[in-house]
């Protein structure tokens, strides 16, 4: 995607020197547009813990990045080289447990790696690869996500004679939550692009605000009519007709189709339901859990530090400032996801195409995860 005019993926190599992975740090926009450098895998786990980057694409793809600096710096020796690479990966997989591309990362580097015979500089060269493999991938997924997700919008516009498409969004599922492109708004520029008129309702996404700040961000830069709303604003939109469709993004998916994403979106569906809405997840193959069957029991949900929610940041003067929400003795919950069960997502758009949220929906795109 661009900003202000260039080019820019969310992590990439530095251009002169391979010991370096650069991201956007995600913290100071849309105030601050700030490149940080990383050159260690404790620099990625701490980017990744505290949110400099972001989202279920591009966690995966910083993980990929955090094992390829592992080896960089692990010892030359073949046993320890590979206890070293073992304990990167842990220390990347401990730093947040709901989006599966982390886990699914790792396991690839690690693969990669092992497959990459005893010679150290061909590890390294393999966890390179690797990682640069996995990043292009999640750029080519999330472009052929709004090819084919376009089709959904292209039909609304239709039926509605040209009028805008009103699509609500939750947090950011754009670009900046993966290498380039997004998985829910993807579909979005597509049609934009193309001409067909389209206008984005934006939840804010209390506490980290990453719809005001991150989607409300990429959408304008690149001319994409929307309007920020408060959260709990999305039923009431609803209920008037001002909304054709939800889409939003996932960080894990199950085969059977329950889809874990940012707190607040099971209530988005329930609302989309009740209101006869369609209500659309958009992911691509790294997002699905190929193990557990029931989103609500089994998938393993971030708590946050109580901070996020008692306090807010903006700019002010200038310079960006947090200011107390709450008095100060309250104490705080800070649920990071939540579950919303396949019988409320009309269909999930993947780099395959687009199938209903059931176990043989899933398993139609992807035949090859069928058990034996
Ligand atoms: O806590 P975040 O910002 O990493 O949340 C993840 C997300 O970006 C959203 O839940 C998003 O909708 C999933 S798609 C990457």
């Amino acid at each position: 995607m661009n900003v202000y005019g260039k080019h820019y993926r969310t992590i990439w190599v530095k251009e002169d020197d391979p010991a370096v992975i650069r991201i956007i740090d995600q913290r100071p926009l849309p105030h601050q547009f700030v490149i940080e450098d990383l050159t260690t895998v404790d620099d990625v786990a701490r980017a990744i813990k505290d949110m400099h980057v972001r989202g279920a694409g591009l966690i995966g793809a910083a993980a990929g990045y955090g094992m390829y600096l592992a080896a960089r710096h692990a010892p030359q020796s073949s046993a320890a080289f590979t206890e070293a690479l073992l304990a990167a990966g842990e220390t990347l997989q401990a730093t947040r447990p709901t989006a599966v591309n982390l886990e699914w990362a790792v396991q690839r580097q690690l693969t990669a790696i092992a497959g990459a015979g005893d010679d150290v500089g061909a590890k390294i060269e393999a966890a390179f690869s690797a990682a640069q493999a996995i990043a292009d991938e999640d750029a080519e997924f999330c472009r052929r996500i709004g090819e084919h997700g376009v089709s959904l919008l292209e039909e609304i516009s239709k039926r509605k004679g040209g009028k805008a498409v009103n699509i609500l969004t939750h947090c950011n599922a754009g670009w900046l939550a993966f290498v380039d492109y997004g998985t829910a708004t993807a579909p979005v520029y597509v049609a934009h692009n193309r001409g067909i008129k389209v206008h984005v309702w934006v939840d804010e996404t209390r506490p980290r605000n990453q719809g005001a700040r991150l989607t409300a961000w990429e959408l304008g830069r690149h001319g994409v009519p929307h309007t920020v709303i408060v959260d709990n604003a999305g039923g009431h939109l609803m209920q008037h007709g001002l909304v054709d469709m939800v889409i939003t993004g996932t960080d894990r998916t199950l085969y059977t189709g329950d889809v874990a994403n940012k707190i607040g979106t099971y209530l988005k569906a329930l609302a989309a339901k009740d209101n006869g809405i369609p209500f659309y997840v958009a992911l691509p193959s790294s997002t699905f859990d190929w193990n557990l069957r029931d989103g609500v029991a089994e998938i393993p949900i971030e708590q946050r530090d109580a901070a996020e929610v008692k306090t807010i940041a903006g700019l002010r003067d200038g310079a960006i400032k947090s200011v107390l929400l709450t008095p100060p003795d309250s104490p705080a919950a800070n649920y990071a996801f939540d579950v919303t069960p396949a019988r409320l997502v009309t269909a999930l758009i993947t780099e395959r195409g687009i199938c209903p949220a059931t176990e043989a929906g899933v398993l139609g795109l992807y035949p090859e995860k069928r058990p034996a």
